[in-house]
């Protein structure tokens, strides 16, 4: 399975992305943990990245792409691979299709604006795993630690409201247009062109997962 996640910050990506993975047997490839792990070593691509990302901003596409291809090469990419956040403009979306990077389905979920802003300010993660939980939605197992690890978990840099507003903007100015890309593509029916599906977004998350695993049999 070759997929990618599409959809606005707060959308459930990351949430979604832990069950797909799972059940695929397939890495997960999240350009904005890439990015945290980078800030957290603080490498000099780290130290740039991080004032765009606390700004809302997107990181630019030659870092991105290059990071995604570097990530490609390892071995478990074999397997197959999950995007999440990535592609999230038209030249990120060319560059992998210029270099052949298959993708059997692109997978929407659907989130209205309003219901993101509180997803957002609950939001808690485990940085090491990835993992996402919201204080009153998913909250973890025990308050404050990640359920596999026991470790603390943290509130993001970037999901304070004004920025939260500003990714929202950033995503329907720029990111938005992938809908109509792919689907346009998937529509066309050339030959290695992916299958576009959207699933609504709101609702318990074991709902949402149900439907995305429905999605990925048709
Ligand atoms: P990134 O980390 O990709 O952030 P994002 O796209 O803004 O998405 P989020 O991670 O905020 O949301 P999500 O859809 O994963 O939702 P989640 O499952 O966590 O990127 C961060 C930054 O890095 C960018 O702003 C940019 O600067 C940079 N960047 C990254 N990739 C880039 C790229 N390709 N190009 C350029 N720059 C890039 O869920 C959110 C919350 O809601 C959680 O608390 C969760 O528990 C809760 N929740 C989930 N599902 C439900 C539900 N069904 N009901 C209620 N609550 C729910
Ligand atoms: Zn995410």
């Amino acid at each position: 399975m070759r997929l990618i996640l599409l959809g606005a910050p707060g959308a459930g990506k990351g949430t979604q992305a832990g069950f797909i993975k799972e059940k695929y047997n397939i890495p997960q490839i999240s350009t904005g943990d890439m990015l945290r792990a980078a800030v957290k070593a603080g490498t000099p691509l780290g130290l740039e990245a991080k004032k765009v990302m606390d700004a809302g901003g997107l990181v630019s596409d030659d870092i991105i792409i290059g990071l995604v291809k570097d990530r490609l090469k390892e071995p478990d990419c074999a397997r197959g691979y999950l995007f999440d956040g990535f592609p999230r403009t038209i030249p990120q979306a060319d560059a992998m299709k210029e270099a052949g990077v298959a993708i059997d389905y692109v997978l929407e979920i659907d989130v209205p604006d309003s219901e993101i802003i509180e997803r957002m300010s609950g939001r808690r993660v485990h940085p090491a795993s990835g993992r996402t939980y919201h204080v009153k939605f998913n909250p973890p197992k025990s308050e404050g630690v990640d359920d596999a690890t026991g470790e603390p978990l943290i509130q993001r840099d970037d999901d304070h409201e004004e920025t939260v507003r500003k990714r929202l903007k950033v995503y329907h100015d720029q990111t938005e247009v992938l809908v109509g890309y792919y689907d346009k593509w998937a529509k066309s029916g050339a030959p290695g062109a992916p299958r576009y599906r959207r699933i609504a977004g709101v609702g318990p998350v074991e709902e949402i997962r149900d439907r995305a695993f429905a999605a990925l049999e048709q």
